[in-house]
């Protein structure tokens, strides 16, 4: 920038330039907290102010059957996940479980298996689904996770993306405490949206990663897996954490 008397500035020296380099500066924090906005609450309906289904949404969605995030059977990762670990005589926990084919198809492979929900017609639908089945459908809240007894492993799909974002925190702890030394935390999350619309929503791919660190140790992470179905290819990610054994202290 030229100066009155001839000399220069250097753009860092001039307060005008600095405003402008601020402003640019400043937009592009407004649009990545815009963008990360919009994965953490974009809605069914497209406006963010319905971000997250209260209890008596999701039953009321059970009741409608608008439930189109229902595979209408067991999830084809699991089937696979089964095949390489046999997980007979497992204690599992499937939280936010819908018509429950994955809680009912690991009990007929042999795992004792609790289901929750808080929905009670999506515990309804399961049992009418599922008649036979030992799995045990108990209604919870699995962001208040507070089990006595331990679980060897804890089946995800399709529950920690229908959470509130501020609450998934408390979930994964929750989650935590669930397991046993040893046990892990499996499964699959959305990233992005298989098509349009909600739920469930995505998540933000290094808010789990740094969320599953902050309560496991990961095993596996592995974004746009090929471990999901055809219609829902690059849009989840495959992953495993353990809860690490407590050391004693020497
Ligand atoms: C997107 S559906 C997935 C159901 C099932 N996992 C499936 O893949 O078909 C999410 C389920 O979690 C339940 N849910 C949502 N928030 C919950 C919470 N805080 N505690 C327990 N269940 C919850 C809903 O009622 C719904 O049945």
């Amino acid at each position: 920038m030229i100066k009155p008397d001839g000399s220069q500035t250097s753009l860092a020296q001039s307060p005008r330039c600095l405003n402008l380099f601020q402003l640019v500066w400043v937009g592009k924090v407004m649009e990545k907290l815009i963008l990360s906005d919009q994965i953490a609450y974009n809605s069914p309906t497209g406006n963010r102010e319905v971000a997250v289904l209260a209890p008596e949404d999701w039953e009321q969605r059970w009741r409608e059957g608008t439930t189109s995030w229902d595979l209408g059977g067991v999830t084809p990762s699991l089937v696979e996940y089964c095949r390489e670990k046999n997980p007979r005589g497992l204690d599992v926990l499937v939280p936010g479980c819908g018509r429950g084919y994955d809680a009912h198809f690991l009990a007929r492979q042999g795992a004792r298996v609790v289901a929750l929900d808080y929905a009670p017609a999506a515990l309804e639908a399961a049992r009418t689904t599922h008649p036979e089945s030992r799995v045990d459908w108990q209604i919870a809240d699995v962001t208040v996770l507070d089990f006595k007894h331990r679980f060897d492993l804890v089946w995800e799909y399709t529950c920690f993306c229908a959470l509130d974002p501020p609450r998934r925190q408390a979930y994964l702890a929750g989650v935590a405490r669930a397991l046993r030394p040893g046990g892990h935390y499996q499964g699959l999350v959305f990233h992005s949206f298989p098509k349009s619309g909600g739920p469930p929503w995505p998540v933000d791919v290094e808010n789990f990663r740094d969320l599953l660190a902050t309560n496991l140790a990961i095993v596996a992470f592995e974004e746009n897996t090929q471990r999901s179905l055809k219609a829902r290819l690059n849009t989840e990610i495959w992953f495993s954490a353990r809860k690490l054994p407590v050391v004693p202290p020497s």
